[in-house]
């Protein structure tokens, strides 16, 4: 099999799986928040921390990496997707805009129900900022995870004004 993967959270940074390509790609239509708890990664049961999720917008842009796997592992690489965190993601087909010149693709995109047990939704950035600063889980620091996935970000030259003001404040840089 192959198929492209888009990544907007950890797996920016971080991917967890043997891929054979990989490009800067953007979805449309849908925003990243950090709207989802996490329980078994970046916060512990009863103090979760957040981490990002995707959720419909109309006119948003949100740029990540598409990677493409290929071969006999790949079921088993979309299933361990699908339950990266204790919520269980929806998988869905989009649309892959790669930066550089070139078809777009499709590719599957998994993003957290808010019915799932660990879904957090809106909340004041300040607040968020606040929960991300004293969370703590298995996988590291719930502020690493922010900053991760800011950096890399920056790197890409791509633009999003939620995780760059969330990282500003998590670094006490940004207002309040
Ligand atoms: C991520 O990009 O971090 C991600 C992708 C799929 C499921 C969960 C998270």
């Amino acid at each position: 099999m192959s198929a492209w993967i888009f990544g907007y959270g950890s797996l920016v940074w971080r991917p967890d799986f043997p891929y054979v390509e990989r490009r800067i790609a953007a979805i449309d239509g849908w925003a990243r928040r950090f709207w989802q708890g996490s329980t078994d990664h970046r916060g512990v049961p009863g103090d979760p921390g957040r981490v990002v999720t995707l959720v419909r917008e109309n006119g948003a842009r949100c740029w990540g990496r598409a990677y493409r796997i290929e071969g006999g592992d790949g079921e088993a690489i979309l299933e361990r997707l699908a339950h990266r965190e204790k919520g269980g993601y929806d998988r869905i087909v989009l649309d892959l805009h790669f930066a550089a010149p070139g078809a777009p693709a499709r590719g599957f995109v998994y993003f957290a129900n808010p019915r799932n047990p660990n879904w957090l939704g809106p909340a004041p950035l300040a607040d968020i900022a606040r929960q991300v600063r004293r969370s703590h889980g298995p996988s590291g620091a719930n502020v690493e995870y922010v900053l991760e996935l800011a950096g890399a970000l920056r790197e890409m030259e791509v633009e999003d004004a939620h995780v760059f003001a969330l990282a500003d404040l998590v670094k006490g840089e940004g207002a309040p």
